[in-house]
């Protein structure tokens, strides 16, 4: 008996041990069903499929984020956390003055999540009346490449929906829709729409890649890729210059994963014109720091043969540029674009669900997701990483708030020496100071990370505007001949 003892429990011990790998073994297959329930096709999904309900059967994980972004945050710097959205007129007075006589000095709002970008366009004063909006504004505001499509081929574009987007047919039904809905009052053309940016508008319905639909955007990047300026955060611009150009650059074709992680961003998060005056374009032909954009300006010419201007100032009589929000311009200058770090690695960084890893869609402000966003590549605690932001951002906010001054200052100046009576030829100088300040501190006051995407960039553009408004105010002070 005693002998056999040892045999037993060698024989239980096998026992046990096959029974764990057993259990292992269909833990990691239940893993791997799990993983490959990822898409579940329930829904047939076409180029017709706008509504993002009918994608969140097929992705249940991705839509419940998405949904998300209608929930209120807030940060210091960023988002909006009262329950209707921040006044920034109220929150800044100054910018009543820097905005007077435009739209903006009417009603200017911080940003919140994409779920509310197309009501908070349609209730916004300033496409109410005495302002003339067009349908251009909805080109970022609202899920439209299916539409864009429909209305194109009901004007005369060749083909049908069912048409690949990324191929000449479907562009020019795309560019055709644009350019008719882009011209008709915003009120009727914000009928067509119903939905704020959806999946349709990132990916391919049938091979879920991503894509780029925005038509100004398309047109934009292909003359930032024409304009031979650096472009090391966009590697298959590079690329593409070094061949022979016969095909013109197409991000859809040529960008790689890591690329589109920020190009679907930078459809919309960029400078901009959308105006009565012309078609709705993005200024990136001589580059996309601020003085190439601004040169680009400088050298444009309306219709009317007068030279490009947003409007003129109430106060001063200058001939004035408003930026918004270049996001994808500013983070092309900082260290992280340098690094090939995308807007989607910070702003929809991976989660796991189980023994899945899902893109966040709830996209939102980093600092509210740190441990996702940015300490997988940063392997320091939190506190430490926010204080770095932290850091970063008031110096950023310091410097702006001199500029802002330094910009009420001259603008007084100007008003002051127009209600002297200088004559206009006197006041000519000043007031083109007053364009070229007025221009880099709004870069970087609309920018939205408060100086995070690139922050030496941003001081070296708040320096120029303090200069430059300083001079304005010294050229006031001259003796008049
Ligand atoms: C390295 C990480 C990182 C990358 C890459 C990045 N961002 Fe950001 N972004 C931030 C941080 C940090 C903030 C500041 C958030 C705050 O103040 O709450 C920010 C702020 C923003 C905001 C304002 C957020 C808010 O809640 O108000 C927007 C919009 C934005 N980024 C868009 C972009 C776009 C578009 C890109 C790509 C072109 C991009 N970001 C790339 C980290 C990043
Ligand atoms: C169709 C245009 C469009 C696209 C594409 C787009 N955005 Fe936005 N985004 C907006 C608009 C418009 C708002 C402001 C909505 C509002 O205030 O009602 C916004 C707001 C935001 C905010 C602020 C959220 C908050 O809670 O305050 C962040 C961050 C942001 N976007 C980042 C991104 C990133 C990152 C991408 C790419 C993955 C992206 N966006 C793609 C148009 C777009
Ligand atoms: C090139 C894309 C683009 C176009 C065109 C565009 N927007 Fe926006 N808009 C954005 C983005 C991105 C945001 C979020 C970032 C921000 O608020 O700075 C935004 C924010 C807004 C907001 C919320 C914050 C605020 O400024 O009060 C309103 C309202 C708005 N846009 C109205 C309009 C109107 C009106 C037009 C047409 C004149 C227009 N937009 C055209 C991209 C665009
Ligand atoms: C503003 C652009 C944008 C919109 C809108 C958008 N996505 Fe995505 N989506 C992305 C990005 C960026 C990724 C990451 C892709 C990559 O890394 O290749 C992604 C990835 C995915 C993936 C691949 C798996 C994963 O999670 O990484 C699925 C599935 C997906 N999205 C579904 C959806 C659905 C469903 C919707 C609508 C409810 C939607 N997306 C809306 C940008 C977007
Ligand atoms: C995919 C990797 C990646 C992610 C995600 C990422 N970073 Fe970075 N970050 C880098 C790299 C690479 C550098 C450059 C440092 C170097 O080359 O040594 C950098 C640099 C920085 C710097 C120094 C900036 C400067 O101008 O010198 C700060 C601050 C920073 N990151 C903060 C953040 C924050 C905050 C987040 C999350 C919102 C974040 N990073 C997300 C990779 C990343």
């Amino acid at each position: 008996m005693k002998t056999k003892l040892p045999y037993l429990i060698v024989i239980l011990l096998a026992a046990i041990a096959t029974v764990l790998v057993l259990l292992l073994q269909q833990n990691i297959k239940d893993h791997k069903e799990e993983a490959k329930q990822v898409v579940f096709k329930i829904a047939n999904l076409t180029e017709l499929t706008v509504d993002p309900a009918e994608w969140g059967k097929n992705f249940p994980r991705q839509y419940d984020s998405y949904k998300r972004t209608a929930e209120r945050t807030g940060t210091r710097y960023g988002g909006s956390s009262d329950t209707l959205s921040t006044d920034k007129l109220v929150q800044d007075p100054r910018l009543k003055t820097i905005f007077a006589g435009y739209a903006f000095s009417v009603d200017y709002r911080a940003r919140r999540g994409h779920a509310y970008m197309l009501s908070d366009q349609r209730e916004t004063k300033r496409i109410q009346l005495p302002f003339h909006q067009t349908g251009a504004c909805l080109q970022c505001h609202a899920s439209n490449a299916t539409i864009y499509r429909k209305k194109g081929i009901e004007s005369g574009a060749p083909g049908t929906i069912q048409d690949p987007l990324i191929s000449i047919i479907g562009y020019s039904q795309l560019m055709k829709g644009f350019e008719i809905i882009g011209k008709l009052p915003y009120e009727e053309a914000t009928k067509l729409a119903d939905q704020p940016v959806a999946c349709v508008d990132c990916h391919d319905p049938q091979s879920l890649q991503l894509r780029v639909t925005k038509p100004a955007f398309l047109v934009g990047i292909r003359a930032f890729a024409d304009s031979n300026t650096p472009a090391p955060q966009v590697p298959s611009i590079v690329k593409w210059r070094a061949g022979n150009r016969s095909i013109p650059y197409d991000p859809n074709e040529l960008a790689s994963r890591q690329e589109m992680r920020t190009l679907v961003c930078g459809q919309c998060h960029v400078e901009y014109y959308c105006g009565p005056k012309t078609t709705l374009f993005y200024p990136w032909n001589n580059g996309l720091k601020a003085e190439q954009i601004e040169a680009f300006y400088d050298s444009y010419k309306f219709g009317d043969g007068h030279r490009f201007f947003d409007w003129r100032h109430a106060d001063t009589g200058a001939e004035t540029l408003k930026a918004q929000h270049p996001e994808f311009e500013m983070w092309s200058q900082g260290i992280h674009a340098r690094s090939g770090v995308a807007c989607a690695d910070c702003h929809m960084p991976y989660r796991r669900e189980g023994a899945i890893k899902i893109s966040d869609h709830w996209v939102r402000s980093p600092l509210l997701n740190i441990a996702n966003a940015c300490q997988v590549c940063h392997h320091y605690p939190e506190d430490e990483i926010k204080g770095r932001v932290d850091a970063i951002q008031d110096m950023n906010h310091d410097l702006l708030n001199r500029s802002e001054d330094a910009m009420v200052d001259l603008i007084n100046a100007i008003a002051a020496a127009q209600a002297a009576s200088w004559k206009e030829a006197e006041l000519k100088d000043a007031r083109e100071f007053q364009r070229k300040a007025q221009w880099r501190v709004d870069f970087i006051n609309s920018e939205n990370s408060m100086g995070f995407h690139a922050p030496q960039e941003a001081a070296r553009i708040l320096g120029e505007a303090i200069d430059f408004a300083r001079k304005g105010q010294i050229e006031l002070l001259k003796p008049k001949k």
